[in-house]
């Protein structure tokens, strides 16, 4: 083995997007949708009560608005990534034109568990609403296929409902692009619709007097609520997974990914502080607080549009983090160090059908089995991790030797201070997460580094002359 190798550094050339297999479907508007799809979910509905009564207190505004900036500086990276390397496979290309095939190779893993993760803990907060829905009509589910093992304070057995959501996503994704785009942007619609409405409602119910202390854990307890905070802002950067289905990578990649972000930062700030605002933070330590704060002003009415909201708005999560793990998956294979099938476009959907099926069968038995606590904070980790990368990775981007040649798009601002913040602040949070999900982490990538030991290594394209060779058509016969 030549430490070489290892190293080995992906060019970046443009015949590789222009002439790809996927189809370009993708606009600013529909990249904006896809961000906002992907960000707003489980986390809004489920983390600000906690935020709140555990750590800010009625300051867990500022907890958002602080995880916010951080992601903000990580937002600006991918954006002047994407524009500049718009190849699928998001901050996993990056790295590989930048710092070569082993850091690609890790930080590609740690992606893959972040979609993975994120569907599979989304996926549980989903069956929760949807159960708690079908309860309102009377049907309910025996424990046992109700939650998983487990799960706090229940005997539980296997949730059925989300592995079956996971599944049935997976069929969706697999008829094509165009399709899930399309129901994408009509379930944001509705989700952003019904976090208006209830910002709106509850506004009038707003008491002053909730607001002070501002405070009373502290600016320590803001810090500590934006590291939980986080997880409800992942999934902009899965809108740069799209780069090769994207008409017009350059403009539109950076309007989607940073529109997005802020879309999501509006609409938490706002509907924190007015959950805190209505009800005082020492009552809001449940995992609904939403529908919570809402039967204590007596709106069951709005509660129940708020729930079927809550489902709609966690399908999107479901639908683009689902898009995202296989796009990384194709790139991944693409380069040779996944097997080739998971690379196959069928020809028909123009979609990479059977690494679809893969990846929504791995997610759907992780929701099937395991608690949502023991997965969340995953999600933030392999996070974090490729947002340091990606961070510290655009520092060097602009140094390469061919970086010239590559197609002119967003610069990030305050270079090259901005990304060492941003590679700080990612990693100031990372510290936060609990030592058992470091533990797992390690082994994840215990796991990932004897793959592409035994089997990564030996059949890298980039090792055997055959990089971006794209005459070799991996066309389903279908
Ligand atoms: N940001 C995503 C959510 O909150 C993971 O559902």
């Amino acid at each position: 083995m030549q430490v070489a190798n290892l190293l080995k550094k992906k060019r970046f050339e443009i015949d590789t997007v222009e002439n790809n297999e996927l189809s370009r479907d993708l606009s600013a508007w529909g990249l904006t949708a896809m961000g906002v799809g992907a960000i707003v979910g489980a986390g809004i509905f489920i983390t600000p009560g906690i935020i709140a009564a555990n750590y800010a207190g009625p300051g867990a505004m500022f907890s958002y608005i602080l995880s916010a900036a951080v992601c903000a500086l990580a937002a600006l990276c991918y954006a002047e990534f994407a524009s500049t390397v718009p190849v699928a496979g998001s901050a996993y290309t990056y790295v590989y034109t930048v710092f070569g095939e082993i850091a690609a190779w890790v930080v590609g893993w740690a992606l893959v568990s972040e979609y993975m993760f994120a569907v599979s803990s989304v996926a549980v907060s989903w069956s929760a609403y949807f159960q708690s829905l079908l309860s309102g009509f009377g049907i309910n589910l025996p424990e046992f296929l109700s939650v998983s093992m487990g799960t706090a304070g229940k005997s539980g057995g296997v949730n059925i409902i989300a592995g079956l959501v996971t599944l049935i996503i997976g069929l969706i994704l697999s008829r094509g692009t165009k399709e899930s785009t399309l129901l994408n942007t009509v379930l944001v619609g509705v989700k952003v619709g019904v976090i208006l409405l209830f910002i709106f409602v509850a506004a009038f119910y707003v008491k002053p007097s909730n607001y002070t202390p501002m405070f009373p854990f502290g600016f320590k307890g803001v810090v500590a609520g934006s590291a939980i905070a986080f997880y409800a802002y992942i999934g902009f950067d899965a809108v740069s997974t799209a780069s090769e289905e994207v008409k017009n990578p350059q403009r539109d990649m950076p309007i989607g990914i940073i529109s997005s972000l802020l879309i999501a930062s509006v609409l938490y700030a706002a509907v924190a502080g007015i959950l805190v605002g209505v009800v005082n933070y020492t009552k809001l330590n449940v995992a609904d607080p939403v529908a919570y704060v809402l039967q204590m002003m007596n709106q069951n009415w709005v509660a129940g549009i708020i729930s079927v909201g809550a489902v709609a708005g966690m399908t999107t999560v479901l639908l683009v983090m689902s898009y995202g793990g296989t796009r990384l998956l194709f790139a991944i294979s693409r380069d040779g160090l996944l097997p080739k099938s998971l690379s196959k476009v069928n020809k028909k959907s123009k979609v990479p059908v059977f690494n679809t099926y893969i990846f929504a069968i791995l997610a759907s038995v992780i929701a099937m089995l395991v608690p949502l606590d023991k997965i969340a904070e995953l999600v933030n980790i392999g996070t974090l991790f490729a947002f340091s990368a990606v961070s510290l990775g655009v520092i060097f981007l602009r140094k390469l030797d061919n970086h010239k040649d590559m197609p002119v798009g967003f610069k990030v601002p305050f270079y090259p201070y901005l990304p060492i913040l941003s590679f700080v602040m990612c990693v100031i949070l990372m510290t936060q997460l609990q030592a058992v999900t470091w533990m797992v982490f390690a082994a994840w990538f215990t796991i990932g580094l004897i793959i592409y030991f035994s089997y990564s290594l030996h059949h890298s394209k980039l090792h055997h002359g055959e990089e971006n060779d794209l005459n070799d058509k991996d066309l389903d016969a279908e």
